[in-house]
């Protein structure tokens, strides 16, 4: 098993045509998917601009449209970033039209892949297990404007290391890279989430985003991993 590493979400998708490709953006984006779609969410479309996701909500009746600028909800949007505005009550059954910043360019740059996986440090152990035979593995950071994000590329080097107990082998510098830095238990993963750059604009902004932080540093939170 190959693993290829996207610090950030440019250039091709490597790993070819069969390539299972995991999607990382701890701060917030796929954290809180994966919180939708284990409260029952039916399905995630993304959108790589605002315009694009009314167009596309419009297209989609019944759908909501999720996402964010600048860390806010965007006018007009039906939900905004938080996981917690996802509660089974408000998406079960529901497709999510999403246009976030950076979660979405890296699912858009992840959609010619054979496979889509979502990961987070909130469900690592659960993304492990769900692509654990694939042959070719490309993990996309969404990092931040298409530059580096320390929380995403620890977080696909954690999963780096756990699949070398599946025969899992880093391919490049960058996969080599993320490895290293990654931390090794929980405590370490909340000191770097909380640490992140984003994670301080995030508490900038206020409480409930301080709130969002918290859950997106929780190690193996969510036992679920999945495709969209
Ligand atoms: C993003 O996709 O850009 C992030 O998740 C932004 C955020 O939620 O703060």
């Amino acid at each position: 098993m190959r693993i290829h590493v996207l610090l950030a979400p440019a250039g091709p998708l490597p790993g070819g045509s069969g390539v299972t490709a995991v999607v990382v953006d701890v701060l917030r984006a796929t954290s809180t998917l994966t919180a939708a779609l284990a409260n029952g969410a039916a399905r995630v479309i993304e959108a790589a601009t605002v315009d694009e996701g009314f167009a596309v909500r419009d297209r989609n009746p019944g759908s909501l449209l999720c996402g964010e600028r600048d860390g806010r909800i965007v006018a007009g949007f039906d939900l905004g970033n938080s996981p917690f505005e996802y509660p089974r009550e408000r998406v079960a059954g529901r497709t999510l039209v999403f246009a976030s910043t950076n979660g979405s360019q890296a699912l858009r740059l992840a959609a010619g892949a054979k496979r889509r996986v979502l990961a987070a440090f909130v469900n690592l152990a659960a993304v492990a297990e769900r692509v654990r035979g694939a042959r070719e593995i490309a993990i996309v950071c969404a990092g931040k404007l298409g530059r580096f994000a320390l929380e995403d590329a620890a977080c696909a080097g954690l999963l780096v290391r756990r699949l070398r107990a599946h025969g899992g082998e880093p391919h490049g510098a960058a996969a080599a890279l993320a490895e290293r830095i990654a931390p090794s238990d929980p405590g370490s993963v909340r000191a770097l989430v909380e640490g992140a750059a984003h994670a301080l604009y995030l508490r900038s902004l206020g409480a409930e985003f301080a709130r969002d932080v918290a859950f997106c540093a929780r190690l193996d939170a969510i036992d679920q991993a999945f495709e969209v």
